[in-house]
């Protein structure tokens, strides 16, 4: 690696997936714009980017997606009227997800996969590193896990990926990875990946989770890839490539992660994390929690 390196500053956010676990809810609404208390699932996203350091975000987005793109632009009539009501509080937060960061959009025409979201970035990526953060993933802000990886990124060179244990009779709804661990505990070397294993030909119960930090190797790789499961160009298979063949593009590493993650694409955990981060509101919290104590209590 030479000091010269340019700091990694783009995100990408593939969020074109047709959301087909949370029907019919995403029938005409992204499922990236489903609220997590107050603020749609997309924002806690690009929240993260932005305070790991990324704030040039591209979104990747498809058919129905149009809210996604006003959600990040200005609202000037609604702002006016809160102006003309001098309401500070709620203007803020109306222009806190304008002022965010510098957004870009592109089409994924059909969504083909995760891996073919991914290459539709490389035209605005370029020949650098750069973050991929799935839109329905949603990592809690105080556990830091993006920061960690490009940290691990730029002194490893290659690409980063984040892992999280599993029960592993739940591994086969995630890709999996084959690892050796390295002097961090919390990062290992990544010697293969496979896409939603049986349990049985799981080589571990390391669940990879919506973070990337990749070489633009991939994209070449993606370029070459074939549909895998379910038809669609997998970005997992991209990855194996490159860990098998760490000439391609330098090593993968995996960034192992104990904190709080939801996937809000799916309903229980889209719930858990509702009623986890309300009852830690400063605001909601206390009478929530209230209620839910007594709801538990004497109604279940
Ligand atoms: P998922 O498999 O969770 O998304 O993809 P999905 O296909 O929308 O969900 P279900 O299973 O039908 O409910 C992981 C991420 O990759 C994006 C999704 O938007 C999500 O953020 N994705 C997936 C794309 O951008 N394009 C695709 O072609 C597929």
């Amino acid at each position: 690696m030479t000091q010269s390196r340019t700091r990694i500053s783009k995100a990408v956010i593939p969020a074109a997936g047709l959301g087909t676990r949370f029907l019919p809810a995403t029938k005409a609404t992204p499922k990236e714009m489903l609220p997590v208390v107050d603020k749609p699932a997309i924002q806690y996203v690009v929240e993260e980017a932005v305070t790991a350091g990324l704030s040039d975000v591209l979104m990747v987005t498809g058919r129905n997606k149009r809210p996604l793109e006003d959600h990040f632009d200005r609202n000037y009539e609604l702002e006016e009227v809160l102006v003309r009501k001098g309401d500070e509080t709620r203007l803020a937060r109306v222009q806190e997800s304008s002022d965010l960061a510098t957004m870009h959009y592109v089409r994924q025409g059909d969504p083909k996969g995760l891996g073919h979201a991914v290459l539709c970035a490389a035209p605005h990526v370029g020949d650098q590193p750069f973050a991929v953060l799935l839109g329905d993933d949603l990592i809690d802000a105080r556990d830091p896990l993006l920061a960690r990886m490009v940290d691990v990124q730029e002194r490893h060179g290659g690409s980063v990926i984040a892992l999280m244990e599993v029960d592993p009779a739940q591994i086969h709804l995630y890709g999996c990875a084959a690892v050796k661990p390295t002097v961090d505990d919390d990062v290992v070397q990544v010697t293969g990946l496979i896409e939603k294993p049986d349990p049985a030909d799981a080589p571990s119960n390391y669940a990879v989770i919506g973070r990337y930090v990749l070489d633009p190797a991939v994209f070449g790789v993606l370029r070459e890839t074939e549909p895998g499961r379910g038809g669609e160009i997998q970005l997992t298979d991209a990855l194996q490539a490159l860990a098998s063949s760490p000439d391609l593009g330098g090593p993968v590493h995996g960034v192992v992660f104990k904190g709080r993650r939801y996937d809000t694409g799916d309903r229980g955990d889209y719930l858990r994390a509702i009623v986890r981060l309300a009852c830690e509101r400063e605001d909601l919290g206390p009478e929530f929690r209230e209620w839910l104590r007594r709801y538990v209590t004497e109604e279940m």
